[in-house]
Protein backbone atom coordinates (compact mmCIF):
# COMPACT_ATOMS: atom_id res chain seq x y z
CA UNK A 1 0.00 0.00 0.00
CA UNK A 2 1.62 3.64 -0.76
CA UNK A 3 2.28 6.02 1.90
CA UNK A 4 0.35 9.21 1.32
CA UNK A 5 1.64 11.63 3.90
CA UNK A 6 -0.57 10.45 6.73
CA UNK A 7 2.37 10.42 9.13
CA UNK A 8 4.16 11.84 11.13
CA UNK A 9 4.73 8.15 11.63
CA UNK A 10 5.80 7.56 15.72
CA UNK A 11 7.92 4.10 16.92
CA UNK A 12 8.11 3.19 20.59
CA UNK A 13 10.66 1.78 22.20
CA UNK A 14 12.86 2.32 18.72
CA UNK A 15 16.40 1.26 19.81
CA UNK A 16 15.37 -2.14 20.94
CA UNK A 17 15.87 -5.00 18.43
CA UNK A 18 12.47 -4.94 16.66
CA UNK A 19 12.66 -1.31 16.68
CA UNK A 20 15.46 -0.39 14.69
CA UNK A 21 15.01 -2.73 12.37
CA UNK A 22 11.06 -1.45 11.57
CA UNK A 23 12.73 2.24 11.45
CA UNK A 24 15.32 0.97 8.91
CA UNK A 25 12.22 -0.25 6.73
CA UNK A 26 10.66 2.79 7.49
CA UNK A 27 13.52 5.17 5.69
CA UNK A 28 13.35 2.64 2.94
CA UNK A 29 9.78 3.24 2.18
CA UNK A 30 9.44 5.25 -0.78
CA UNK A 31 7.67 8.69 0.30
CA UNK A 32 8.64 8.30 3.82
CA UNK A 33 10.67 11.39 4.55
CA UNK A 34 12.82 10.99 7.78
CA UNK A 35 11.81 14.19 9.27
CA UNK A 36 8.28 12.53 9.45
CA UNK A 37 9.86 9.81 11.37
CA UNK A 38 9.45 9.77 15.13
CA UNK A 39 11.71 7.82 17.02
CA UNK A 40 10.77 7.58 20.42
CA UNK A 41 12.85 5.48 23.35
CA UNK A 42 14.14 5.44 26.87
CA UNK A 43 18.00 6.05 25.03
CA UNK A 44 17.91 8.05 22.60
CA UNK A 45 22.00 8.29 22.63
CA UNK A 46 21.76 4.64 20.93
CA UNK A 47 20.02 6.03 18.30
CA UNK A 48 22.31 9.27 17.50
CA UNK A 49 23.11 7.59 13.64
CA UNK A 50 19.47 7.43 12.83
CA UNK A 51 19.12 11.53 14.32
CA UNK A 52 21.87 12.50 12.17
CA UNK A 53 19.69 10.53 8.91
CA UNK A 54 16.76 13.20 9.63
CA UNK A 55 14.75 10.80 12.14
CA UNK A 56 13.36 13.27 14.79
CA UNK A 57 14.44 10.98 18.01
CA UNK A 58 12.53 12.02 21.37
CA UNK A 59 13.43 10.61 24.52
CA UNK A 60 10.06 8.76 26.29
CA UNK A 61 9.47 5.83 28.31
CA UNK A 62 6.14 3.76 29.02
CA UNK A 63 6.97 4.31 33.01
CA UNK A 64 6.16 8.68 32.40
CA UNK A 65 2.93 9.03 31.00
CA UNK A 66 3.88 13.06 31.01
CA UNK A 67 6.97 12.59 29.32
CA UNK A 68 5.39 10.01 27.20
CA UNK A 69 2.70 12.92 25.67
CA UNK A 70 5.28 15.02 25.30
CA UNK A 71 7.21 12.26 23.15
CA UNK A 72 3.88 11.35 21.32
CA UNK A 73 2.90 15.36 20.30
CA UNK A 74 2.19 15.76 16.55
CA UNK A 75 1.95 11.99 15.58
CA UNK A 76 -1.03 10.55 13.34
CA UNK A 77 0.02 6.71 13.08
CA UNK A 78 2.34 5.27 15.74
CA UNK A 79 3.46 1.89 16.26
CA UNK A 80 3.72 0.93 19.81
CA UNK A 81 6.33 -1.98 20.62
CA UNK A 82 5.59 -4.34 23.26
CA UNK A 83 7.98 -3.83 26.42
CA UNK A 84 10.45 -6.60 27.83
CA UNK A 85 9.68 -6.08 31.22
CA UNK A 86 8.42 -9.17 33.55
CA UNK A 87 10.15 -9.29 36.83
CA UNK A 88 7.34 -7.06 38.24
CA UNK A 89 3.48 -8.54 37.92
CA UNK A 90 1.58 -6.22 35.89
CA UNK A 91 4.20 -3.53 35.18
CA UNK A 92 4.25 -4.76 31.26
CA UNK A 93 0.57 -4.19 31.15
CA UNK A 94 0.29 -1.29 32.72
CA UNK A 95 3.33 0.00 30.71
CA UNK A 96 1.04 -0.92 27.73
CA UNK A 97 -2.20 0.55 29.07
CA UNK A 98 0.29 3.93 29.43
CA UNK A 99 0.93 3.77 25.93
CA UNK A 100 -2.47 3.44 24.58
CA UNK A 101 -4.13 6.33 26.76
CA UNK A 102 -1.42 8.61 25.79
CA UNK A 103 -1.30 7.98 22.15
CA UNK A 104 -5.53 8.43 21.82
CA UNK A 105 -4.94 11.58 24.33
CA UNK A 106 -2.31 13.18 21.40
CA UNK A 107 -5.01 12.85 19.08
CA UNK A 108 -3.19 9.78 17.18
CA UNK A 109 -5.48 8.71 14.74
CA UNK A 110 -4.05 4.78 14.35
CA UNK A 111 -1.95 2.49 16.68
CA UNK A 112 -0.21 -0.52 15.40
CA UNK A 113 0.31 -2.92 18.26
CA UNK A 114 2.70 -5.94 18.68
CA UNK A 115 0.80 -8.43 19.96
CA UNK A 116 1.26 -11.87 20.45
CA UNK A 117 -0.44 -14.85 18.15
CA UNK A 118 -3.59 -16.50 19.88
CA UNK A 119 -3.57 -14.57 22.50
CA UNK A 120 -7.12 -14.88 23.45
CA UNK A 121 -8.32 -15.73 27.58
CA UNK A 122 -7.91 -19.22 27.56
CA UNK A 123 -4.34 -19.34 26.26
CA UNK A 124 -2.48 -21.26 28.74
CA UNK A 125 1.14 -19.09 28.28
CA UNK A 126 1.30 -17.17 31.00
CA UNK A 127 2.47 -13.01 31.77
CA UNK A 128 2.34 -12.58 27.83
CA UNK A 129 -1.14 -13.38 26.79
CA UNK A 130 -2.93 -11.59 29.27
CA UNK A 131 -0.92 -8.51 29.10
CA UNK A 132 -1.19 -8.49 25.11
CA UNK A 133 -4.75 -9.41 25.25
CA UNK A 134 -5.73 -6.87 27.56
CA UNK A 135 -3.57 -4.22 25.75
CA UNK A 136 -5.48 -5.51 22.51
CA UNK A 137 -8.93 -4.22 24.31
CA UNK A 138 -7.22 -0.83 25.04
CA UNK A 139 -6.74 -0.36 21.42
CA UNK A 140 -10.66 -1.02 20.58
CA UNK A 141 -11.91 0.92 23.35
CA UNK A 142 -9.29 3.82 22.51
CA UNK A 143 -11.20 5.80 19.84
CA UNK A 144 -8.62 5.60 17.98
CA UNK A 145 -8.20 3.06 14.54
CA UNK A 146 -6.00 -0.20 15.25
CA UNK A 147 -3.83 -3.08 14.18
CA UNK A 148 -2.78 -5.74 15.66
CA UNK A 149 0.25 -7.64 14.99
CA UNK A 150 0.19 -10.59 16.42
CA UNK A 151 3.84 -11.91 16.16
CA UNK A 152 4.19 -15.48 16.73
CA UNK A 153 7.61 -16.69 18.56
CA UNK A 154 10.71 -15.13 16.98
CA UNK A 155 13.02 -17.74 14.81
CA UNK A 156 15.47 -15.81 16.04
CA UNK A 157 15.00 -17.62 19.59
CA UNK A 158 15.35 -21.00 18.28
CA UNK A 159 19.72 -19.86 18.03
CA UNK A 160 20.26 -19.80 21.78
CA UNK A 161 17.34 -22.57 22.67
CA UNK A 162 19.19 -24.87 19.93
CA UNK A 163 23.21 -23.78 20.24
CA UNK A 164 22.18 -25.01 24.06
CA UNK A 165 20.51 -28.37 23.14
CA UNK A 166 23.91 -28.94 20.55
CA UNK A 167 26.12 -28.65 23.74
CA UNK A 168 23.81 -30.99 25.66
CA UNK A 169 22.98 -33.42 23.09
CA UNK A 170 19.47 -33.42 23.23
CA UNK A 171 16.82 -30.73 22.73
CA UNK A 172 14.02 -31.16 25.90
CA UNK A 173 10.21 -29.80 24.91
CA UNK A 174 6.91 -30.68 26.51
CA UNK A 175 5.12 -29.40 23.51
CA UNK A 176 4.92 -33.47 22.56
CA UNK A 177 6.59 -32.40 18.67
CA UNK A 178 3.54 -30.60 17.47
CA UNK A 179 4.31 -28.00 14.83
CA UNK A 180 5.22 -24.07 15.49
CA UNK A 181 4.78 -21.35 13.07
CA UNK A 182 8.33 -19.35 13.99
CA UNK A 183 8.84 -16.11 12.36
CA UNK A 184 11.84 -14.23 11.99
CA UNK A 185 12.20 -10.56 14.42
CA UNK A 186 13.05 -9.11 10.42
CA UNK A 187 10.15 -10.63 8.62
CA UNK A 188 7.97 -8.74 11.75
CA UNK A 189 9.70 -5.96 11.24
CA UNK A 190 9.27 -5.46 7.83
CA UNK A 191 5.40 -6.34 8.35
CA UNK A 192 4.94 -3.85 11.30
CA UNK A 193 6.56 -0.73 9.29
CA UNK A 194 4.22 -1.75 6.00
CA UNK A 195 1.34 -1.29 8.44
CA UNK A 196 2.32 1.31 10.27
CA UNK A 197 2.97 3.21 6.78
CA UNK A 198 0.23 1.78 5.12
CA UNK A 199 -2.51 4.75 4.02
CA UNK A 200 -5.46 2.22 6.01
CA UNK A 201 -8.05 3.46 9.07
CA UNK A 202 -9.35 -0.17 8.72
CA UNK A 203 -8.90 -1.41 12.58
CA UNK A 204 -7.63 -5.35 12.70
CA UNK A 205 -5.43 -8.29 13.21
CA UNK A 206 -3.23 -9.80 11.65
CA UNK A 207 -1.50 -13.68 12.12
CA UNK A 208 2.14 -12.62 11.62
CA UNK A 209 3.65 -16.07 10.75
CA UNK A 210 6.75 -17.64 9.06
CA UNK A 211 5.77 -19.43 5.72
CA UNK A 212 5.37 -22.77 7.33
CA UNK A 213 5.64 -24.96 10.67
CA UNK A 214 8.37 -26.72 12.30
CA UNK A 215 8.17 -29.64 14.97
CA UNK A 216 11.10 -30.36 17.57
CA UNK A 217 12.01 -33.70 15.33
CA UNK A 218 12.82 -31.44 11.92
CA UNK A 219 14.24 -28.60 14.08
CA UNK A 220 16.38 -31.24 15.37
CA UNK A 221 17.05 -32.73 12.11
CA UNK A 222 18.02 -28.75 10.45
CA UNK A 223 20.49 -28.21 13.45
CA UNK A 224 22.57 -31.86 13.28
CA UNK A 225 23.15 -31.56 9.48
CA UNK A 226 24.10 -27.69 9.52
CA UNK A 227 26.45 -28.36 12.40
CA UNK A 228 27.50 -31.93 12.07
CA UNK A 229 26.54 -32.44 15.29
CA UNK A 230 23.80 -35.49 16.58
CA UNK A 231 20.69 -34.14 18.20
CA UNK A 232 18.27 -35.90 19.65
CA UNK A 233 14.41 -34.80 21.13
CA UNK A 234 13.49 -35.40 24.87
CA UNK A 235 9.56 -35.17 25.18
CA UNK A 236 8.97 -34.49 28.79
CA UNK A 237 6.01 -33.44 30.71
CA UNK A 238 5.07 -29.81 31.29
CA UNK A 239 5.20 -30.85 35.02
CA UNK A 240 8.65 -32.04 34.24
CA UNK A 241 9.96 -29.20 32.37
CA UNK A 242 8.97 -26.68 34.91
CA UNK A 243 10.82 -28.38 37.71
CA UNK A 244 14.08 -29.15 35.36
CA UNK A 245 14.31 -24.90 34.80
CA UNK A 246 13.17 -24.09 38.41
CA UNK A 247 16.20 -26.75 39.07
CA UNK A 248 18.21 -25.25 36.02
CA UNK A 249 18.09 -21.39 38.01
CA UNK A 250 15.10 -19.72 35.75
CA UNK A 251 13.42 -17.61 38.64
CA UNK A 252 9.96 -19.70 39.21
CA UNK A 253 7.85 -17.56 36.80
CA UNK A 254 9.83 -17.62 33.96
CA UNK A 255 10.32 -21.23 34.52
CA UNK A 256 6.25 -21.46 34.79
CA UNK A 257 5.84 -19.10 31.33
CA UNK A 258 8.60 -21.22 29.20
CA UNK A 259 6.82 -24.88 30.11
CA UNK A 260 3.20 -23.02 29.65
CA UNK A 261 4.48 -22.18 25.91
CA UNK A 262 5.45 -25.71 25.35
CA UNK A 263 1.63 -26.16 26.33
CA UNK A 264 0.68 -23.72 24.14
CA UNK A 265 2.91 -25.53 21.47
CA UNK A 266 1.18 -29.13 22.87
CA UNK A 267 -2.53 -28.36 22.58
CA UNK A 268 -1.58 -27.48 18.46
CA UNK A 269 -2.17 -23.95 18.89
CA UNK A 270 0.61 -22.68 17.19
CA UNK A 271 -0.02 -25.14 13.82
CA UNK A 272 -1.24 -22.24 11.49
CA UNK A 273 0.02 -20.56 9.24
CA UNK A 274 -0.86 -16.98 7.71
CA UNK A 275 -0.24 -15.34 4.25
CA UNK A 276 -0.02 -11.22 5.97
CA UNK A 277 3.65 -10.99 5.86
CA UNK A 278 3.30 -11.59 1.98
CA UNK A 279 0.22 -9.58 1.58
CA UNK A 280 1.61 -6.36 3.75
CA UNK A 281 5.55 -6.69 2.44
CA UNK A 282 5.13 -8.29 -0.44
CA UNK A 283 7.81 -10.77 0.42
CA UNK A 284 7.67 -14.56 1.89
CA UNK A 285 9.05 -14.85 5.11
CA UNK A 286 11.68 -16.50 5.50
CA UNK A 287 11.63 -20.22 6.59
CA UNK A 288 13.18 -21.71 10.14
CA UNK A 289 15.70 -23.75 7.73
CA UNK A 290 16.95 -20.76 5.85
CA UNK A 291 17.45 -18.51 8.64
CA UNK A 292 19.32 -21.36 10.54
CA UNK A 293 21.48 -21.60 7.76
CA UNK A 294 22.44 -18.00 7.25
CA UNK A 295 22.95 -18.10 10.80
CA UNK A 296 24.59 -21.42 11.46
CA UNK A 297 27.64 -20.21 13.07
CA UNK A 298 25.58 -19.17 16.04
CA UNK A 299 24.55 -22.93 16.85
CA UNK A 300 28.03 -23.52 17.50
CA UNK A 301 27.20 -21.27 20.52
N1 LIG B 1 7.60 -13.07 19.65
C1 LIG B 1 8.70 -13.33 20.29
O1 LIG B 1 9.28 -14.44 20.22
C2 LIG B 1 9.35 -12.26 21.12
C3 LIG B 1 10.63 -12.48 21.63
C4 LIG B 1 11.21 -11.46 22.37
C5 LIG B 1 10.51 -10.30 22.60
N2 LIG B 1 9.26 -10.12 22.12
C6 LIG B 1 8.49 -8.88 22.36
O2 LIG B 1 8.76 -7.99 21.30
C7 LIG B 1 9.35 -6.77 21.80
C8 LIG B 1 10.42 -6.30 20.86
O3 LIG B 1 11.38 -7.34 20.74
P1 LIG B 1 12.93 -7.03 20.65
O4 LIG B 1 13.53 -8.26 20.11
O5 LIG B 1 13.15 -5.74 19.99
O6 LIG B 1 13.29 -6.88 22.21
P2 LIG B 1 14.51 -6.07 22.87
O7 LIG B 1 15.60 -5.82 21.89
O8 LIG B 1 14.82 -6.79 24.14
O9 LIG B 1 13.88 -4.67 23.23
C9 LIG B 1 13.11 -4.43 24.38
C10 LIG B 1 12.10 -3.38 24.00
O10 LIG B 1 11.33 -2.98 25.14
C11 LIG B 1 11.28 -1.54 25.11
N3 LIG B 1 11.04 -1.05 26.46
C12 LIG B 1 11.50 -1.56 27.62
N4 LIG B 1 11.10 -0.79 28.67
C13 LIG B 1 10.36 0.22 28.15
C14 LIG B 1 9.67 1.32 28.70
N5 LIG B 1 9.67 1.56 30.02
N6 LIG B 1 9.00 2.16 27.86
C15 LIG B 1 9.00 1.94 26.51
N7 LIG B 1 9.64 0.90 25.92
C16 LIG B 1 10.32 0.06 26.73
C17 LIG B 1 12.63 -1.13 24.56
O11 LIG B 1 12.62 0.22 24.10
P3 LIG B 1 13.85 1.27 24.27
O12 LIG B 1 15.04 0.50 24.77
O13 LIG B 1 14.05 1.85 22.92
O14 LIG B 1 13.35 2.29 25.25
C18 LIG B 1 12.76 -2.13 23.43
O15 LIG B 1 11.98 -1.76 22.30
C19 LIG B 1 9.88 -7.15 23.20
O16 LIG B 1 9.94 -6.01 24.04
C20 LIG B 1 8.85 -8.16 23.65
O17 LIG B 1 7.67 -7.54 24.15
C21 LIG B 1 8.68 -11.07 21.35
Amino acid sequence: MPYRNNGPLLVTGAAGQLGRRVLHHLLATEGVPAKEIIAVTRRPEALADLAARGVVVRQGSCDDAAGLARAFAGAQRLLIISTDKLDVPGARQRQHLTAVATAAQAGAKHAVYTSLYACEPGSPVTLLAPDHYATEQALAASGMGWTAMRHTWYTDGLLGTLAQALKLGQLVTAGNDQPVNYVTREDCARADAAALAADSATSTRYDITGPSTVTATELAAIAAELTGKPLRVTLVTPEERTKALTAAGLPPPIAALVASIDVNTRNGTTRGVSDAVQKLTGRAPQSVRDFLAANRAALAG
